[in-house]
């Protein structure tokens, strides 16, 4: 090596963001003002777990035998699981249809390597989760993108995608309640998507993180409990969001069998499974943790009101979230792009936002709030932009 590192080129696919530069000016605010600034940049949710989730995984972090590798998932959390599906989702799961994961995060990351070969194409929307790209960058795979645009309610067009790029695509990664647009998908969407998969022999992997952190007294679905779904895909679902759970790391991917089969063997090749505290707080979660769901529905319900009524009132034209924990908006025309707006606003307010094209190139003219701050908070947000002219 000679001194000199020579990394490997996929690591080429990441690179520092605009995120180093917001940190400095972050401090550099502070410094300047003595006021703190107001973090509305990253989707880390503030709510809690369930007391009785953290009294189970307090009484199994206790238990010596705990700490073995669990290799497999416990019978009672695939049972657990197979009943939160049945009975929120109207979907039967055979257990070969389930496989555990640390965090859904993990299968976004994991499956294109099971499923791509190098050069294969995966078809993603844009904008996007990041990791939709990293996952198969990093299995080698092409990515080629879905435009999800506002005047189409942010839905993939489907007759919109070259044929040809469909017949070469190998998977495509669709997620709704949509991160960063807000966006949710109306049935008629699924069942364009099943059948576009279909004709193209094309696997499916549907994110449904934010199922249940849709507003406005509407729910959000599985993309299983659509026909035909379980024989071109697999679902992802996460404990993070809808439980507080998001540092304890699970989540689960469920459907096409053969899918989750050759997941499985990747996976035992990689991990030894899940901390059995983390498993046993999952099924606590699934039979008894869901009474807090509510209260943070409506949580963040009204930080989205309060963010966005806020806003329209100083003349920044922001639409009101359908689902998710964030807002999604257009910036000011003035601006270059959303970098540019990002690092503008947070000069002059302490205010840190998300630029929409960390998001992907379709971003570029878009900015992403998180709702995570106390209502307050929000609202010394709101009056902070009204003291200056950023739109
Ligand atoms: C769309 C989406 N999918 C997946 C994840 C990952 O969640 P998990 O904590 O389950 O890995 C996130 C996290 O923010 C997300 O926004």
């Amino acid at each position: 090596m000679g001194g000199c590192m020579r990394f490997a080129k996929r690591m080429d696919t990441f690179h520092a963001s605009v995120f180093t530069e917001l940190k400095e000016k972050k401090e550099e605010f502070t410094k300047r003002t003595g006021q703190k600034t107001i973090d509305l940049s990253i989707g880390s949710p503030q709510i809690l777990p369930d007391s009785s989730i953290m009294q189970v995984m307090r009484e199994a972090v206790s238990q010596p035998e705990n700490y073995k590798y669990a290799i497999n998932e416990l019978d009672d959390l695939l049972l657990a699981i197979q009943n939160w599906y049945k009975k929120r989702y109207q979907v039967d799961l055979d257990k070969e249809e389930i496989i555990c994961l640390q965090g859904s995060q993990e299968a976004l990351c994991n499956l294109p390597m099971v499923l791509c070969d190098p050069g294969d194409v995966v078809l993603v929307p844009d904008p996007h989760y990041p990791i939709f790209v990293d996952g198969p960058h990093l299995a080698g795979a092409e990515v080629a993108f879905m435009p999800m645009k506002e005047e189409n309610d942010y839905l993939i067009q489907f007759d919109e995608i070259d044929p040809e790029l469909a017949r070469r695509a190998k998977m495509m990664i669709v997620s709704y309640p949509n991160n960063p647009t807000c966006a949710t998908a109306p049935d008629s969407f699924y069942e364009e998507l099943i059948a576009f998969a279909k004709k193209y022999d094309i696997l499916v992997i549907h994110d449904n993180a934010y199922s249940e952190l849709v507003f406005d007294g509407k729910e959000g679905k599985s993309f299983l409990s659509f026909p035909g779904a379980k024989e071109i895909g697999v679902e992802v679902n996460s404990f993070s969001k809808t439980y507080g759970m998001a540092g304890a790391r699970l989540g689960v991917c469920v459907g096409n069998k053969d899918v989750i089969q050759h997941f499985r063997i990747l996976k035992s090749n990689i991990d030894y499974g899940i901390f059995l505290p983390v498993q046993y707080a999952g099924i606590e979660a699934l039979c008894h943790g869901g009474s807090t769901i509510e209260e943070t529905r409506a949580m963040y319900q009204d930080h989205r009101d309060i963010l966005v009524v806020g806003l329209n009132r100083l003349g920044w034209k922001v639409k009101s979230s359908p689902a998710t924990m964030f807002v999604w908006a257009k910036i000011p025309d003035s601006y270059s792009d959303s970098n540019a707006f990002v690092l503008d606003v947070l000069e002059k307010t302490g205010v840190v936002l998300t630029p929409g094209q960390s998001f992907g190139q379709a971003g570029i003219r878009y900015v992403r709030m998180a709702l995570v701050q106390d209502g307050p908070t929000l609202q010394e947000a709101v009056n902070r932009f009204e003291k200056v002219h950023c739109f």
